[in-house]
């Protein structure tokens, strides 16, 4: 019988929240998996060091390359090394408000990184190899109404991350029409899950919560309460960027829960579930949150975390996505906190 060759998939960006969900997936897949990590001064793999160790995934089957997306002769020469039939292109210096602090190195990876990767491909004339882009709900920016947002939902970032992530979006839709690659957008909303890095919100709330729960933190310090978001989980997301690449033509798609809740909400949601019940008190700045059993001020608020210009409203209409790609969240927001929380309490249970 003739043996089925594996799909080779390469991933930059593997170390990262989606990397690892996505790197899992295929794995289960049976792909072969090459992804790139940059180098650190400390391991940083602690999101994918699972996959070696298990004996669920035969760990001949991923491999892990030194390279760098602001570096184009080594991003040409892995693709070119490896010439994968699929290439998901997650890597970004992904932080918000870091990158009002970062503006030109933002550029350089989240924008500059995408182009170098579409270049890559076509200067080796890849022409089986397929590109995802991750982009983002944060391209939405100023949103004229607060309603859910689409595929041909105008574009107005409001940071630089916001206006690199519009740059990857036209470079990836360019080098399609330009030179026939398939190229295609998954506009990805929030999405988050025990893996998230600890500086997003999401994160930051629970494992502040649970810390104040065990005794270990005093209180949480945050920025504006009132943004409101749609946070899915991110091993749906990383579903979602396959179904997109194994369509049959490249396109673009928003991936999203159509779901909305306030950073105030979020906080409401995990407190109460941690047996915590919380008092909001004064106004604006000023505005702290009460542990009603002690008294005790648990949340207040500091300038540091508000951003110059704020998305203050995303939710995304995934329509297009649940037709086509049969696509659709199946974990809701209540068990994505339940997720969260169950992680990091298991750092304190043992
Ligand atoms: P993340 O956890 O911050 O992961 C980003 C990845 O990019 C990490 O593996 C990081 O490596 C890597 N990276 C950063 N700079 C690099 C460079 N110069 N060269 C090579 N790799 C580099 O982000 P995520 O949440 O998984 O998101 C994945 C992608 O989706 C990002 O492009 C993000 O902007 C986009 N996105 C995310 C969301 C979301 O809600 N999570 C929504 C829409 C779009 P290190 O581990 O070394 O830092
Ligand atoms: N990070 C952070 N820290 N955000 C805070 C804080 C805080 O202390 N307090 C309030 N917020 C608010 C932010 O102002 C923002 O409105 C909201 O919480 C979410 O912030 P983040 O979790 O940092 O995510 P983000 O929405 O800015 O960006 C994420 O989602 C994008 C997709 O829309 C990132 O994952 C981006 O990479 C991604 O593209």
């Amino acid at each position: 019988m003739a043996k089925i060759k594996k799909k080779v998939a390469l991933i930059f960006g593997i170390t990262g929240q989606d990397g690892s969900y996505l790197a899992e997936l295929l794995l289960k897949k049976n792909y072969i998996i090459h992804g790139v990590k940059r180098r650190s001064s400390s391991a940083n793999t602690e999101r994918i060091d699972h996959l070696f160790d298990s004996v669920n995934f035969n760990n001949k089957n991923i491999f892990i390359h030194y390279g760098d997306i602001s570096d184009g002769t080594s991003t040409l020469n892995i693709i070119n090394k490896i010439k994968p039939d699929e290439i998901y292109n997650l890597a970004a210096q992904s932080h918000v408000r870091v990158s009002f602090d970062v503006p030109e190195y933002t550029a350089d990876i989240t924008a500059l990184g995408a182009l170098r990767i579409l270049e890559s491909i076509r200067i080796l004339k890849l022409k089986k190899t397929k590109y995802y882009q991750a982009s983002s709900s944060e391209m939405y920016g100023l949103v004229k109404k607060k309603k859910s947002l689409d595929e041909i939902t105008p574009f107005h970032p409001r940071s630089i991350y916001g206006v690199s992530k519009v740059f990857a979006y036209h470079t990836a839709v360019h080098y399609r029409e330009a030179y026939g690659i398939f190229a295609s957008n998954g506009i990805l909303f929030n999405h988050e899950s025990p893996r998230r890095g600890p500086t997003f919100v999401t994160k930051k709330i629970v494992q502040g919560l649970v810390r104040i729960k065990v005794g270990l933190q005093k209180k949480l310090t945050l920025g504006n309460l009132y943004a409101v978001r749609d946070w899915g989980h991110a091993k749906d997301y990383a579903v979602s960027m396959w179904k997109i690449l194994q369509y049959k033509k490249p396109d673009d798609w928003v991936i999203a829960t159509n779901k909305e809740n306030t950073v105030k909400k979020f906080i409401d949601i995990s407190a109460r579930k941690l047996s915590m019940k919380i008092k909001w008190v004064g106004k604006g700045i000023n505005e702290r949150g009460l542990d009603i059993k002690t008294g005790k001020t648990i949340i207040d608020l500091d300038k540091k975390y508000l951003r110059p210009t704020e998305v203050e409203f995303l939710k995304g209409n995934f329509s297009k996505a649940r037709r086509y790609l049969k696509w659709k969240p199946s974990i809701s927001t209540d068990d994505l906190i339940n997720d969260m929380i169950r992680f990091e309490m298991n750092k304190y249970n043992s």
